[in-house]
């Protein structure tokens, strides 16, 4: 098992867009970073680019939909590091841009919410007890303003005019799981 002195961040997919980003900068904060993937080829072509400007990163196997690639995942790090200090549960999709709800596919809304919700809570609850053992835990779940309800609701906000019930849906229920966690944990 690796020291414990470094902090251990874990990404979820961070093969690329925010995650791979959020990972770089991570990492060049001196914290061992976990590149979560759910396709292992995308995750070690991101590790090699990251680990070629000199930081500490690695990749993992872990798509956010399924439960034993999630527990596999945390007994992993269970095992490697015994803590995880940091998650950042990115992994996302986004498949009904300017679709209008009524328009809406209904296996579009529950495979959103198998990713965008199901996955982080998931994700979230199987390495609660790793994120437990840290000294200065942290949580982030990347919500968005198009999760907003004020937003959605209001004629003078940018967003106003948006379609994406699914996506924007997950987006409520996340910070919702958010909130919830945020009293437990505090
Ligand atoms: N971009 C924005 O402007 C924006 C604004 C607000 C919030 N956000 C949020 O920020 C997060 C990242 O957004 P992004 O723009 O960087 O998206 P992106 O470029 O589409 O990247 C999404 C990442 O999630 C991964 N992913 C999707 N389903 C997965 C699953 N089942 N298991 C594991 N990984 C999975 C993708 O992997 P594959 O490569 O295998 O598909 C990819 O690595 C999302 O949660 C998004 O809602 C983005």
């Amino acid at each position: 098992m690796q020291s414990n002195d470094k902090k251990i961040a874990l990404v979820t997919g961070a093969n690329k867009g925010l995650g791979f980003e959020i990972s770089r900068q991570l990492a060049k904060q001196e914290i061992t970073v976990l590149i979560g993937a759910r396709d292992e080829s995308k995750g070690a072509e991101a590790a090699e680019k990251l680990q070629a400007q000199g930081l500490d990163v690695q990749s993992i196997k872990l798509d956010v939909t399924d439960i034993s690639s999630i527990a596999t995942a945390a007994k992993n790090i269970e095992e490697h590091f015994g803590k995880l200090d940091i998650l950042v549960n990115n992994a996302g999709i986004f498949l009904d841009s300017g679709t209008n709800p009524s328009d809406l596919d209904l296996n579009i809304l529950k495979q959103t919410f198998e990713t965008n919700v199901f996955g982080a809570f998931a994700v979230l609850q199987a390495t609660l007890p790793l994120i437990r053992k840290s000294n200065a835990g942290r949580i982030v779940n990347m919500s968005s303003t198009l999760g907003s309800l004020t937003d959605t609701l209001d004629p003078n906000s940018h967003y106003f005019g948006l379609r994406g019930l699914a996506y924007q849906a997950t987006k409520a229920a996340l910070n919702e799981i958010t909130a919830q966690f945020s009293k437990e944990l505090a």
